[in-house]
């Protein structure tokens, strides 16, 4: 990456990254846990199940380092609104709008907004409508309460939501049987389970649903 970047680069890598970037020049993030489906690996896999993304207006809850923020706006999409509650997480999306702005000469600040914003005590509403709402390993994070809360407001607010489902026994909405019930609950009714296998044959333990 361009030299006036490194010094900020190190600084926010201290207690390492959650996703895996390569910012160029052999300046690639150090990840806390290794698997590449924290990169842009997952964006390849799920990419031909998603909606079409030309020219769409897109919220990403629980966005981390934005990189699907970005994939998205490389794909056609318009505008992403990037959420999340880390305050680090959103600093990082912020330093990367402006490396991937100077290494591809896109003004990624007109395409992209990175907000600190906890989901589950802010209503969404306020941000108005987009087109698709990505929820990629983020809705167990919330308690189910609040998450079928945030999926009711989400459907007045999108046409299709793409969400990442895990295979787990810890509270919340993990599996897809319970999101699909929760969105059907909230309104949802169109509703398609992706799998996917890995190169070495097992199944990716976290599904993707597609929901309008
Ligand atoms: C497991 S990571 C997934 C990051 C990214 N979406 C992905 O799929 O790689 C979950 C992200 O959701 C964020 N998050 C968890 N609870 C949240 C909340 N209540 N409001 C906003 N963001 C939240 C975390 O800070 C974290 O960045």
């Amino acid at each position: 990456m361009n030299k006036k970047f490194l010094k900020e680069f190190k600084k926010l890598g201290e207690g390492g990254w959650y996703h895996s970037i390569d910012f160029g020049d052999g300046d690639v993030t150090k990840v806390k846990e290794k698997d590449p489906f924290r990169g842009i690996d997952r964006w390849n896999y799920f990419k031909e199940y998603l909606p079409n993304l030309q020219d769409k207006r897109i919220i990403d809850i629980g966005c981390n380092t934005g990189i699907f923020s970005f994939q998205a706006i490389r794909d056609g999409a318009s505008y992403v609104l990037g959420l999340d509650s880390s305050k680090l997480a959103i600093q990082q999306a912020l330093f990367a709008t402006k490396v991937f702005s100077d290494n591809e000469k896109v003004e990624y600040s007109k395409k992209v907004d990175f907000k600190c914003l906890d989901v589950s005590k802010t209503s969404l509403i306020k941000f108005g409508k987009f087109d698709i709402a990505f929820l990629f390993s983020v809705i167990y994070c919330l308690k189910k309460r609040k998450a079928k809360e945030m999926l009711r407001e989400l459907r007045q607010m999108v046409d299709v939501v793409a969400v990442q489902a895990r295979d787990s026994h810890e509270s919340g909405l993990n599996y897809p049987e319970d999101i699909k019930k929760a969105l059907i609950e909230t309104g949802f009714s169109d509703i398609s389970l992706f799998e996917f296998y890995l190169p070495n044959g097992k199944m990716y333990t976290k599904p993707l649903i597609i929901a309008k």
